[in-house]
């Protein structure tokens, strides 16, 4: 690819990213605080063999907003078991496409620039955590997807309501 290509790549799943996330949550009453991009976020998914696995996380993200808004009533989607679903579900599929290390390196960065009240973070990272263990061992998306649905419905996950 083009370096030029590259950048435009990138762009574009930025931007899509952000407008794909106000409209992934509408109607949740949740922040989007979880999927717009930070800067550092932006600067990390602007170099170029950062590219790929930034469009990915993207896509898992989604599917995963998509999940948990099937799967979980929209008033557990901000703090709740949904919430908490999403993120394992989420990082669970990173784990498996791009790895655990890449997984956690992808959510530090996105962490970084964020700015969110303190027990939300605690409770993502806990929950983000779980499900890297659970895509580690799942074999399949749809397997990850049944271990987060239930531990999130045992509470097995964190939530803060
Ligand atoms: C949770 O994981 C996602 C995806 O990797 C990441 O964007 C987010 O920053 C992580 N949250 C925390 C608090 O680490």
């Amino acid at each position: 690819m083009h370096f030029t290509t590259i950048l435009t790549t990138a762009f574009l799943a930025i931007i899509s990213g952000a407008l794909a996330a106000p409209l992934a949550q509408s109607g949740s009453g949740s922040s989007s605080s979880n999927y717009f991009p930070s800067v550092t976020e932006i600067g990390w998914c602007l170099i170029p063999w950062n590219v790929d696995d930034c469009v990915k996380a993207q896509g898992h993200a989604d599917i995963a907003a998509k999940a948990a808004q099937n799967l979980f009533p929209a008033n557990t989607l901000h703090n709740g078991k949904g919430d908490a679903f999403r993120h394992c579900y989420w990082n669970a599929r990173m784990t498996i496409d791009l790895g655990a290390d890449n997984a956690k390196s992808i959510g530090d960065n996105h962490e970084d620039g964020s700015d969110g009240p303190e027990e939300e973070k605690r409770m993502d990272r806990a929950n983000n955590a779980s499900g890297r263990n659970i895509g580690a061992s799942a074999g399949s998306y749809a397997s990850a997807q049944e271990a987060c649905r239930v531990a999130a419905v045992n509470g097995k996950l964190v939530t803060l309501k």
